[in-house]
């Protein structure tokens, strides 16, 4: 070992290690100096640790002077303990400190773009950070966000492995996959106009694993989806995808809990109850107006289309008459909170469910026995009544209402619900509260109006329910699938259903479709091929490990817990992908 090499890490150092002669390398996390004293606070991954340079050796003051933010140092020296009350309990060497009697700058480091200490600051703007993403990794909160991003994988690697599962890799370079989302495409160079697609998921291949006879597989796999990016969606994102033989859905679901409850355990010492609560897709977006609903809080939508059909607003009555839907939430508490200009229209909540499409948001308050604001008007006396009872209302409440199609209804609602209980602070985002469930008997078919045709709701190959099999031939909308999203706290973190295995079943679920053979064929032929030699049943789940970690960290921002992210306009700031390319490589590909 080399004199400048480190004995100890500067996470390492405690009372016990007092008297020893230790060599730490690190950062200079930062440094204070006085006349004849320099403080250093060194820094890795493992801590930081305080070290002192007051020697008589002035070689070494000048160096410990010369010193600034984030060089790379070595220092030798002896432990000591800290000077009574200069403890700092914060820091887990707080107790002792390191009295420098060598030293070495191992690297110099110019002046860094923005502070990497993160005790009380606030942070830079994200987009330097991305940009000069090494110095950002170095802060603490991210280190600690990958470790356990890694505490996560080997859980569940080896919580898996103990339960006979194998993980097997797929292709990135193959065929397009049907997730729904655009596919990035790679050009052949071998055959001009021909091309691959990275994957959006391993889907077709899991599922000719099973085919293949890997009863329990699984894969902590890459997948390439080019979508417009939000907060808890990036272009490539990791799953931990898996398939099994020989089951049906109770199984995936005890799997999975069982799975979920030694990530808990391990990454946080949390213990979590299962079986996870089960909710029809129907009753999701009935109450809560969204098929991933955060159950932390309450406050759900009702509807009132019978109540208001016995008012006068002709607004309500027209929606009905067209056949659309007036639902409504009760904010509780709220009427002191939002005044009559946040609630009209272009006001500040008028406008949040404008952006769902709602073309207004009715609004009452509860003033003792009285409703109040504009529309109360219209509602007789024993109406007003009776919608204070459906709504569960009492005074000091504010009534607000969103008439429209359903569609339009619950994805308006399903917003302001969010919004209402983030500005009434009906949860404690901080808190490590974790509400997890599973979302059940989705629709197999949605019917896209403007194409006029049905398209699948997960992709074309997901079993229906047993007993909607009828349904197929005659109504397609009354088929819901054997398939399950997991859901946290408002995120949609896993997903997958029970697979087609009957040729008879596949083929109708094509028809619906609108697919005929030679379509089917060319998209997926290899797979109908295969399921032809002998499918067994089959189904699994991908779990999004982004969102898995971004939960357990406390996040609501991707971006945090992946090493190096895209930024939210998809570009790689350090790196500038994407980026051009040399006419040279173009013409290789038959592209110029
Ligand atoms: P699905 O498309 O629902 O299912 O994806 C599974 C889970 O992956 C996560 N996820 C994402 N995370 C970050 N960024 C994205 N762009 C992104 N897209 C999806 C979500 C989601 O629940 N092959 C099927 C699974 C199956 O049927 O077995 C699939 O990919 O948490
Ligand atoms: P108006 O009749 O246009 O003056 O609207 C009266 C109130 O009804 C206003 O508060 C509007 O925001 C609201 N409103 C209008 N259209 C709708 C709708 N489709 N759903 C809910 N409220 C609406």
């Amino acid at each position: 070992m080399s004199d400048w090499q480190r004995t100890h890490t500067c996470g390492e150092l405690r009372e016990s290690h007092i008297g020893q002669t230790v060599t730490l390398n690190g950062w200079v996390n930062t440094y204070r100096s006085y006349n004849n004293q320099v403080f250093v606070d060194l820094r890795d991954r493992y801590g930081v640790t305080q070290v002192v340079f007051e020697s008589e050796d002035a070689e070494l003051q000048k160096l410990a002077n010369s010193v600034g933010r984030e060089f790379v140092l070595s220092v030798t020296g002896a432990v000591a303990a800290r000077l009574k009350g200069k403890e700092n309990a914060k820091l887990a060497t707080g107790a002792v400190e390191l009295k420098a009697s060598a030293a070495k700058v191992l690297n110099a480091c110019p002046t860094p773009p923005f502070e990497i200490t993160e005790f009380g600051n606030e942070l830079a703007n994200e987009d330097i950070r991305l940009q000069y993403r090494y110095l950002d990794l170095r802060r603490k909160t991210l280190q600690d966000t990958m470790i356990l991003r890694h505490r996560l994988c080997k859980t569940i690697r080896d919580t898996l492995d103990a339960q006979g599962f194998l993980e097997v890799e797929t292709p990135l370079l193959g065929k397009s996959s049907p997730e729904g989302a655009r596919d990035y495409l790679v050009p052949s160079r071998v055959y001009h106009g021909e091309w691959f697609a990275l994957p959006q998921s391993p889907q077709l291949y899991k599922q000719l694993l099973m085919v293949a006879g890997y009863d329990k597989y699984f894969q902590i796999a890459r997948c390439l989806r080019d979508e417009d990016l939000r907060a808890d969606r990036q272009p490539e994102f990791t799953q931990l995808d898996m398939e099994m033989s020989f089951i049906e859905m109770e199984d995936i679901f005890r799997v999975i809990e069982n799975l979920s409850k030694a990530i808990f355990k391990d990454c946080l010492d949390i213990d979590i109850p299962t079986p996870f609560r089960r909710m029809g897709y129907d009753e999701a977006m009935l109450k809560y107006g969204s098929d991933k609903p955060d159950l932390r809080y309450a406050l759900e939508i009702v509807d009132v289309g019978a109540v208001a059909a016995k008012s006068e607003f002709k607004v309500f009555k027209d929606v009905l008459a067209s056949g659309g839907v007036i639902r409504g939430l009760c904010a509780k508490g709220a009427a002191d909170k939002f005044s009559n200009s946040d609630l009209k229209p272009g006001g500040k909540l008028s406008e949040h469910v404008g952006r769902y499409g709602a073309k207004g948001l009715a609004w009452m308050k509860v003033e003792g026995d009285k409703l109040t604001g504009s529309i109360e008007k219209f509602f007789p006396a024993a109406v007003q009544q009776e919608l204070r009872q459906v709504m569960n209302a009492e005074s000091g409440d504010v009534l607000l209402f969103v008439a429209d199609k359903e569609s339009v209804v619950c994805d308006a609602l399903g917003a302001l619900r969010i919004h209402l209980a983030s500005l009434l602070k009906l949860y404690d985002p901080d808190a490590k509260v974790f509400n997890i469930l599973w979302v059940v008997d989705f629709p197999s078919f949605m019917y896209d109006a403007e194409d006029k045709r049905w398209v699948a709701n997960h992709h074309p190959f997901t079993a229906p329910r047993d007993e909607d099999i009828p349904h197929l031939d005659t109504d397609p909308g009354k088929v819901k699938a054997k398939a399950y999203d997991l859901v946290m706290n408002g995120y949609e973190v896993g997903g997958g259903s029970i697979r087609i295995h009957s040729p008879v079943v596949q083929s109708k679920a094509f028809q619906v479709l609108g697919m005929d053979e030679e379509t089917a064929k060319s998209r997926f032929g290899f797979l109908l091929d295969a399921l032809k030699f002998g499918a067994p049943p089959h189904g699994g789940i991908a779990l999004g490990i982004d969102r898995w970690v971004m939960m357990l960290a406390g996040t609501t921002n991707i971006r945090d817990v992946i090493a190096f992210p895209k930024n939210a306009k998809s570009r790689d700031l350090m790196t500038g992908a994407p980026a051009g390319v040399d006419n040279r490589q173009l013409k290789d590909l038959g592209l110029k």
